[in-house]
């Protein structure tokens, strides 16, 4: 397949149509003081969605010709994707995270984005995603993203990383971790070795 090579959004945005489609998706994250079990901290509440193909991903989509920037195909793709509780939720530039451009098995130049939350406000867009216009279809159902480890080494966040995932998604899952310290860097590091292992 090759990886995606990282692009700066400038070289990213040179890469234009017919060639390439550019694609834009967010990691939405809010903290969270709750714990699992009343013992294990929950830390974060990550979101991500189980996609019709049966991978992980993050909500987002295709950026087309209605589309004037990156941006407003984000927020288009989110409401389509998330429903009515993310009429509010305006993802900016200054949420850019990164650009990787793949050449299999299309030309697709994805973008990510990253923007936290308050809980309530996640929680508002879990409680209307099922209303969605591609719920059921693109979508099959958020997911939180489990933070920590369990006893066992495996089960948590090494058992999710080992789940399959569209594009890259999975590195901007990580990088995303670790940009704002949403895992402790060791458990984090440790998390991705145990997965890279059981794949
Ligand atoms: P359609 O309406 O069917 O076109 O779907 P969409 O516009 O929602 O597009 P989708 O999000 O499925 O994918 C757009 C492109 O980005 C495709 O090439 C996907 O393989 C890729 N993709 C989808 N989700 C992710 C993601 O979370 N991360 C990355 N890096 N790529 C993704
Ligand atoms: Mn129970
Ligand atoms: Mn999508
Ligand atoms: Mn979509
Ligand atoms: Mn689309
Ligand atoms: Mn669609």
């Amino acid at each position: 397949m090759g990886d995606p090579r990282a692009l700066s959004r400038e070289a990213a945005l040179r890469l234009g149509p017919p060639q390439w489609k550019h694609a834009c998706h967010a990691l939405l994250y809010a903290p969270c003081p709750e714990r699992l079990f009343g013992k294990i901290p929950l830390r974060f509440a990550v979101l991500m969605q189980m996609r019709f193909d049966g991978r992980l991903g993050f909500p987002g989509g295709f950026v087309d010709l209605r589309d004037t920037s990156l941006e407003e195909g984000l927020n288009r793709e989110l409401r389509e994707e998330l429903g009515p509780g993310a009429a509010s939720l305006h993802i900016a530039e200054l949420d850019y995270m990164s650009s990787h451009a793949s050449e299999n098995p299309q030309r697709v130049v994805a973008h990510f984005y990253a923007k936290q939350l308050c809980l309530d406000e996640l929680r508002t867009i879990e409680e209307g995603a099922t209303r969605a216009k591609d719920h059921g279809l693109e979508v099959m159902g958020l997911v939180r993203v489990p933070l920590y480890t369990m006893r066992d080494g495996v089960g948590g966040l090494p058992a999710f990383l080992s789940n399959t995932f569209i594009g890259n998604a999975r590195d901007q899952l990580v990088h995303a971790l670790e940009t704002f310290q949403l895992v402790p860097r060791e458990q984090l590091q440790k998390a991705v070795s145990t997965a890279q292992k059981r794949l």
